[in-house]
């Protein structure tokens, strides 16, 4: 097997502290991304179209697949990643998936699990990686409300969010280890209130925003009130979202 390392997403948020974690570990990298190539990691292609993937995956022998766009594309250019995969030397797939994918009834999490299916179904070695929310979820969840008089959040819901570079060195060993199937579950260290998380937010910003829990319909919503996102078995991160915010 060579040391040559595809990362699809490699410019999103796991992917970014990803690439630095690989490269120090010795590894050669190929950053897929659909933009104009900036330096000599990017391979310019896309997962939809399939252009430039055929170049990306040939010789690499581990892909560690972080790429996503809306759910649904999500399937399309996951099925297109296995073909060019499996006609290139079938190397080891690493898919980053979500805790709950199975148990949250939501589009997104519905596509996110129909991926695992093809990998699983591929001819490909493979690894799943499941882990919770990325604490800069939390964080977009709150911003998003700023321009309103207060940060409204689900009532009875909770979140286990981890810090994304601890889910990028969790990747990294995975990298250097033969396929496993399905991993154990990664989550945050801390099982905490939306509402209370979103508090921490404001008051690390020193905002006056008020944080109310509302309840919210939906069956994407209940799967999240009845904990199917959760994983307080596997609080394997130590970065605490406080300590996020000051970082
Ligand atoms: N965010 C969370 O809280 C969270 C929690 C658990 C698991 N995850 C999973 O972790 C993975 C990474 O999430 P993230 O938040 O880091 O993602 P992100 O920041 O939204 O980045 C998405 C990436 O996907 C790439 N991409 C999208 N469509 C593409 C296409 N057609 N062809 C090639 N590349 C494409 C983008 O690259 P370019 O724009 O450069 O082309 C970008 O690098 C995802 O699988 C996600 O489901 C996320």
């Amino acid at each position: 097997m060579t040391n040559q390392i595809l990362v699809t997403g490699g410019t999103g948020r796991l992917g970014r502290a990803l690439v630095p974690q690989l490269l120090s570990d010795g590894h050669t990298v190929r950053v897929l991304s659909r933009k104009p190539r900036s330096d000599e990691l990017t391979w310019r292609g896309d997962l939809l179209t399939g252009e430039g993937l055929a170049e990306a995956v040939d010789g690499v022998g581990v892909i560690v697949h972080c790429a996503t766009g809306n759910g649904r594309a999500d399937i399309a250019g996951t099925s297109n990643l296995i073909q060019t995969a499996t006609q290139a030397g079938r190397p080891h797939l690493i898919y980053v998936s979500i805790v709950g994918v199975g148990r949250v009834d939501m589009a997104y999490y519905r596509a996110k699990l129909a991926c695992e299916r093809l990998v699983e179904r591929s001819s490909l070695p493979w690894t799943i990686q499941r882990t919770t929310q990325f604490h800069e979820l939390i964080v977009w969840m709150c911003t998003s409300q700023r321009w309103l008089p207060m940060i409204v959040m689900p009532s009875g819901v909770s979140f286990q969010p981890v810090d994304a570079g601890e889910v990028a060195a969790r990747l990294a060993v995975l990298v250097g280890a033969p396929p496993v199937g399905r991993a154990p579950d990664m989550g945050g260290p801390e099982v905490r209130p939306a509402a209370d998380l979103a508090r921490a937010y404001v008051r690390s910003r020193s905002g006056r925003q008020p944080v109310v829990s509302v309840p919210m319909p939906g069956a994407g919503i209940r799967g999240y009130r009845e904990g199917g996102h959760l994983v307080p078995e596997h609080a394997d991160g130590r970065i605490t979202f406080e300590q996020f915010l000051a970082s």
